[in-house]
């Protein structure tokens, strides 16, 4: 489904642009159709830039991304632009994605409307469809983001990413900013959710019990580079890396 090789990003920093920051750093690495990859690694590491980078979000540096056959980094504008729907990010903070002056029902019809196919009948039968696949209720669709709590904004977040019918899926710490309490929850509906809609899943977090919990293989990144990349058995019960036994080890911060 998605291939990339020896990726790169480096960002400029510093007066005069004198230094570069390697925030990604040749990763390479491939994810199977209907497959969740874990990326797991401390803050800083630059998980959030290979989301981006996977996206064409942001452009890289060097290195080859290839979707569906896809030579994505080739693409022009027009072109990107189709293959937008197909691809979607997740991030950790739902108040940062959601128009907080917009209705849920609103937010959740937008994209749709931005789509064109669908006459605002079809988008009302759908919002309602996809209010429920994400576990909210039909009244939600009048209240505004504030008026709901955390778990229920990543929820209409998570609505508002499927009404495109997506293949793939970057999930940028979609939890972190959740209750505890919350967060198996949202876990296992996109669990749910990946199996019954075929979705292919990068999953990025800096908790290895979240990644093992939502993974079939895992990458572990460390300072811009993949350390490590194996199934959770792998990681959890053969870890070769020394950055990766320090994840592991009970007395990590991260
Ligand atoms: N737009 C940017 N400009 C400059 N530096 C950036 C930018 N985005 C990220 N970085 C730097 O790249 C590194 C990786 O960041 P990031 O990908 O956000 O890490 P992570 O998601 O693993 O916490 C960090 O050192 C960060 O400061
Ligand atoms: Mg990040």
């Amino acid at each position: 489904m998605l291939e990339i090789a020896n990726l790169r990003k480096y960002f400029s920093s510093g007066l005069l642009w004198k230094q570069s920051v390697k925030a990604v750093d040749g990763v390479s690495f491939h994810i199977e159709r209907g497959e969740t990859l874990g990326l797991v690694g401390e803050s800083g590491c630059g998980k959030t830039t290979v989301g981006r980078l996977l996206l064409r979000l942001i452009e890289p540096t060097e290195g080859k991304i290839i979707f569906d056959d896809i030579d994505v980094l080739q693409l022009k504008k027009n072109e990107l632009r189709k293959l937008r729907p197909r691809m979607q990010m997740i991030f950790q903070d739902p108040d940062a994605s959601l128009n907080p002056r917009m209705k849920i029902g609103d937010s959740i019809a937008e994209p749709l409307k931005l789509q064109g196919h669908l006459n605002s009948g079809g988008i009302k039968v759908k919002v309602l469809d996809l209010i429920e696949t994400v576990g909210l209720n039909p009244e939600h669709r009048n209240r505004y983001p504030y008026q709901l709590s955390g778990g229920q904004n990543q929820r209409v977040v998570l609505a508002r990413v499927l009404a495109l019918n997506p293949d793939f899926i970057v999930a940028d710490e979609p939890t972190s900013s959740l209750d505890v309490s919350i967060q198996a929850q949202i876990l296992n509906l996109m669990k749910d959710l990946k199996r019954e809609m075929h979705l292919t899943i990068l999953f990025i977090s800096h908790d290895l019990e979240v990644v093992r919990h939502m993974s079939d293989r895992i990458a572990v990144m460390y300072r811009g580079k993949i350390v490590e990349i194996g199934t959770a058995n792998d990681i959890f019960e053969a870890a070769k890396h020394p950055y990766t036994k320090t994840l592991l080890s009970p007395s990590s911060d991260d």
